[in-house]
């Protein structure tokens, strides 16, 4: 018998990876409805039938479209691993597309009733952040540097670079703890990727404002990682194989300074937590080397060099050594010609980079990725 829905909660999912002359676990469904304002799904394949590759065809021929329901995209994600066909790239944009979809439900529902359903929401991040966990086997950070790069989703800035700094995060645990429980991986990569939760709780305007804010506008934006730890509190406390004490923290304490100079509690060293400091690492990383609308993508080596000087004081100076080294991260030859403004806040969007001691030595040019500069050219 078909089925048919009219809500929208189904998802697209590309043919290429629909499991063929292999049982599909889920259901498969097309939007019938002829009017583009009016969705109606049926089913047209149910869950635990071969699926043929003429039977694909045939889909491909009649259906621009094929879609899953939201309670099956666990079961859905879970497919994705058996494609050794597929590029990691293709892989990913799917695993991503999929958690900016989550996160867009949790960060675009500032209007509605205190975000009733937000617990709902956060937990199907969990899925999202598994997939993502599966995808970062590899150790280099050139190569997930080059795959962020590659999948950035530009007008969405507060959800791509959470995503972003997840992966930096768990890859960077599971290179420095090989051995490193499940629970803590995915714990590390819940809290980095709702470090930046609270932003629902910050005006738009005031997130992607590229001009300098005000000391009152800048006072706002320093709300978002207590708003964020009330909002988790509130709507995720049940979930009994997570490390729930230590993403909450991450979501408090991904701003404080390793020198105490931070926000909100001005907490110091090691009485931040181990995973906040991750966090802060992959937080800063992220948001110089990777292309925003209000600036340019820094390469990862000047990047380095750049977070080399904020060892000790911004950044865990040993987390910081290892994170190089972990991922094989070079500076350039020349270390003194740049520095970032004391009280540069990864948070805090800027027209440019508040650089300073910049020295003529090199061009303007030199200190933006590769990818940047042959844009330019083309
Ligand atoms: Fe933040
Ligand atoms: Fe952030």
């Amino acid at each position: 018998m078909r089925q048919v829905a009219s809500d929208s909660h189904f998802f697209s999912v590309p043919k290429e990876l629909i499991p063929v002359e292999k049982v599909v676990p889920y259901n498969i469904y097309i939007n019938s409805s002829a009017d583009d304002k009016r969705l109606r799904y049926v089913r047209i394949y149910p869950a635990g039938e071969v699926l043929t590759g003429s039977d694909l065809l045939s889909f491909e021929k009649k259906y621009a479209q094929l879609y899953v329901h939201e309670s099956e995209r666990d079961i859905y994600l879970d497919t994705l691993t058996d494609f050794s066909n597929v590029s990691r790239k293709e892989k990913m944009e799917v695993v991503k597309g999929n958690a900016v979809c989550h996160l867009s439900s949790i960060f675009l529902r500032k209007g509605s009733k205190d975000n009733e359903n937000l617990g709902y929401f956060i937990k199907e991040c969990r899925s999202s952040v598994e997939s993502l966990l599966e995808l970062t086997h590899c150790n280099d950070i050139g190569d997930i540097q080059k795959l962020i790069g590659t999948l950035s989703f530009h007008d969405f800035y507060t959800f791509d670079h959470s995503i972003n700094v997840s992966i930096y995060s768990m890859a960077f645990l599971k290179a420095i703890k090989p051995s490193a429980e499940r629970r803590k991986l995915i714990s590390l990569g819940l809290g980095s990727l709702f470090h930046d939760l609270g932003k629902i709780k910050v005006p738009t305007e005031l997130i992607n404002k590229a001009d300098k804010l005000s000391e009152e506008e800048f006072c706002l934006i320093k709300k978002h990682p207590e708003e964020g730890h009330d909002i988790f509190l509130k709507h995720f406390n049940d979930v009994k194989d997570l490390e729930v004490h230590a993403i909450k923290r991450i979501i408090l304490e991904h701003h404080e300074n390793f020198d105490g100079s931070g926000y909100p509690l001005g907490l110091k060293g090691e009485e931040i937590h181990f995973y906040a400091r991750i966090v802060a690492i992959a937080d800063f990383f992220d948001a110089v080397t990777t292309k925003r609308s209000y600036h340019k993508a820094m390469s990862p080596q000047v990047a380095i060099d750049l977070m080399n000087k904020t060892a000790g004081k911004k950044v865990d100076p040993k987390l910081f050594e290892l994170f190089r080294s972990a991922f094989n991260l070079v500076g350039t030859k020349e270390k003194d010609y740049l520095e970032l403004e004391e009280g540069f806040d990864p948070c805090q969007p800027q027209n440019v980079l508040p650089l300073k001691s910049f020295k003529a030595k090199k061009q303007k040019s030199d200190i933006f990725s590769k990818e940047d500069k042959d844009k330019k050219a083309a």
